[in-house]
């Protein structure tokens, strides 16, 4: 009686248990093999983590990866004609070398880009100069990665975060020399300089009511104008607030319904919210990381990969912004040392029970 009152008293307590701690022992599943019927699974890696040991979970969970910032023009081209390849070459060949896939990231972006693309001398580069720099940039770059990198970024956040206009103006000097046309130019031009390449335009509050209009507004010209354009990237640096899922949804339905690919391309779940412009933590604001978020945090990937399941034949990947908790531009973005937990693994590499919340689901036919 003695014993079975125990076992009684140790099953319960196993119920009680969270998804995490249940497995911690066990080595979890992989994320590209729970997904291989679905899309994808992506991490972005940087230049750090490749020289970690954290190289045996990426090989281990995901099918693609992309470059954090190496691949980024600032690091690549950061004086004309003067080109750095080692970082990206090495992530290449540490692709190569494990059998995974490229996301190019990315080729045309107002930010981290250096100053002399749009330079002439003292003045302002002309609109030909600026677009001769880009074919150029594109060209070299896609060249040197064509049997590597089979999608690519070609232009990353092109569109206002404000009501009033479709395209961001004051801050992209793209926008300011050549006005809108500078983003079909690049499409043209990384079309051009492989014809292979899935080409992706890629934004941030991408399903957010106001700017996913806005997105699909500038999506719709290009497609109609017949830009090669293959897909649009949601960044999805999102949080346990946003977005919803009718909004995720819609999102999702509005740019497929234009024959495009969808992508989460950039993903993490942060614990506060968005708010782009703000620098300092407030006093007593860091959040610990009690089960009351973990479960907001778990439900809130749950849904995301939930509904990117029901629509896998226009969903074709999810990457997401770096491995663990310890190492994730949030922890200094938007305001420097506001720690967070945004990512599937925690400090020590375990996986956290949102791990669990995307990969124990029932498999649909
Ligand atoms: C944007 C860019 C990324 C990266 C993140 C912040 O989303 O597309 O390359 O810089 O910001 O880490």
């Amino acid at each position: 009686m003695k014993n079975q009152i125990s076992l009684f008293v140790v099953a319960i307590l196993l119920s009680h248990c969270t998804t995490s701690e249940k497995n911690n022992n066990a080595k979890p599943v992989a994320l590209k093999s729970v997904y291989s019927d679905y899309f994808t699974m992506g991490m972005a890696v940087n230049y750090r983590l490749l020289n970690s040991a954290d190289t045996s979970l990426v090989n281990y969970h995901f099918g693609s990866i992309t470059a954090e910032n190496c691949m980024k023009p600032e690091v690549l081209q950061p004086s004309e004609g003067v080109w750095n390849w080692e970082q990206a070459d090495a992530l290449v060949a540490y692709a190569r070398a494990n059998n995974l896939k490229i996301h190019g990231h990315c080729l045309v972006w107002h930010e981290q880009t250096p100053n002399w693309f749009f330079a002439d001398g003292d003045k302002p580069a002309s609109k030909e100069l600026l677009f001769e720099r880009m074919q150029n940039h594109i060209t070299t770059l896609m060249h040197r990665y064509k049997d590597d990198v089979q999608s690519w970024d070609v232009v990353n956040e092109a569109v206002a975060d404000v009501t009033d206009r479709i395209y961001r103006e004051k801050d992209s000097p793209w926008f300011q020399i050549t006005g809108s046309e500078f983003i079909a130019k690049a499409f043209e031009f990384a079309n051009t300089a492989n014809p292979n390449a899935l080409l992706f335009y890629n934004d941030y509050n991408s399903a957010s009511p106001e700017k996913r209009e806005r997105i699909y507004t500038l999506l719709k010209t290009l497609v109609d104008s017949g830009v090669p354009i293959h897909g649009v990237g949601l960044q999805g640096h999102w949080s346990v607030y946003e977005p919803s899922e009718e909004d995720l949804r819609k999102a999702i339905e509005q740019f497929s319904s234009l024959g495009l690919q969808v992508r989460i391309t950039e993903l993490d779940v942060s614990m506060y919210l968005w708010e782009k412009e703000r620098r300092d933590v407030l006093p007593d604001e860091t959040i610990s990381y009690t089960p009351e978020w973990q479960q907001k945090q778990d439900k809130q990937y749950e849904m995301i990969f939930r509904v990117c399941r029901e629509n896998k034949d226009v969903v074709s990947g999810i990457t997401l912004w770096g491995l663990a908790d310890n190492n994730s531009w949030l922890n200094n973005y938007p305001a420097k040392g506001r720690k967070n937990y945004p990512l599937l693994f925690d400090e020590n590499r375990q996986p956290k029970s949102c791990f669990y919340s995307i990969t124990e689901f029932e498999k649909t036919p």
